[in-house]
């Protein structure tokens, strides 16, 4: 792996040198993919069980909820594809600014924040459905999709990270956000056009 000393960053772990933490073993890794599990379980789980509301909500200048859902949806995926790109950047396999770090870390969160709200509306409007493949995997992969991010949140955290596993869960993250853009957004606008 080839590390850009210019993406100053906090995604990056700490250098080989730093002494182990105690306890710092297999547990760095358990307690990522623990979580995960627990995350994209429970999700699932409340999505299943729950009766859907059906509710609807629209914002002004949409025609419908399911408009809204796939422009926020589109805008956290344009987000994520930034993420993908600065990553990039940062691993030295494309040219970019010494802030690639920041805008990596900046596009990341607002892709996570503009696809809680759309998650929500699924969760406890439409929940957990498998109807037809379309649909099954989009469920499967909304719930992985925050599973994953968690554990990502999780291993920033830690030290002596081997330098193939941020980038492996990060592109986790990016996949799933991608089936689910596809099997959501994507489908809407083939189905009802690109309107708002
Ligand atoms: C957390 C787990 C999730 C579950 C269980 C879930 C479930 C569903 C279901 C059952 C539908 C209706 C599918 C249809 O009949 O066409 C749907 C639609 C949709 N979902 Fe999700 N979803 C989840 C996460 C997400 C996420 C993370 C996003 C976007 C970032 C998203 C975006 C959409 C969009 C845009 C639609 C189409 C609009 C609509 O029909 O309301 N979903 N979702």
């Amino acid at each position: 792996m080839t590390v850009d000393p210019n993406a100053a960053t906090q995604d990056f772990p700490s250098p080989p040198s730093a002494p182990a933490r105690p306890g710092g073993g297999a547990s760095r890794y358990l307690v990522p993919a623990l979580v995960a599990c627990a995350v994209a379980i429970g999700l699932g789980a409340y999505g299943k069980v729950h009766d859907p509301a059906g509710t609807a909500f629209n914002l002004a200048g949409f025609s419908s909820t399911g408009a809204v859902k796939s422009w926020l949806a589109t805008v956290s995926f344009g987000f994520a594809l930034v993420q993908l790109v600065s990553a990039l950047m940062m691993y030295g396999k494309l040219p970019g600014p010494s802030w690639s770090g920041v805008l990596h870390r900046w596009s990341g969160r607002v892709a996570f924040l503009v696809a809680v709200p759309v998650a929500v509306h699924c969760l406890y409007a439409l929940g957990y459905q498998t109807y037809d493949p379309r649909v099954l995997w989009h469920s499967v992969l909304g719930c992985f999709f925050f599973g994953v991010f968690s554990a990502k949140m999780l291993l920033l955290r830690s030290e002596r990270l081997p330098g193939w596993l941020l980038p492996i869960v990060g592109g986790l993250v990016f996949t799933a956000l991608t089936v689910v853009w596809l099997t959501s957004a994507l489908w809407f606008f083939r189905t009802f056009g690109v309107t708002t």
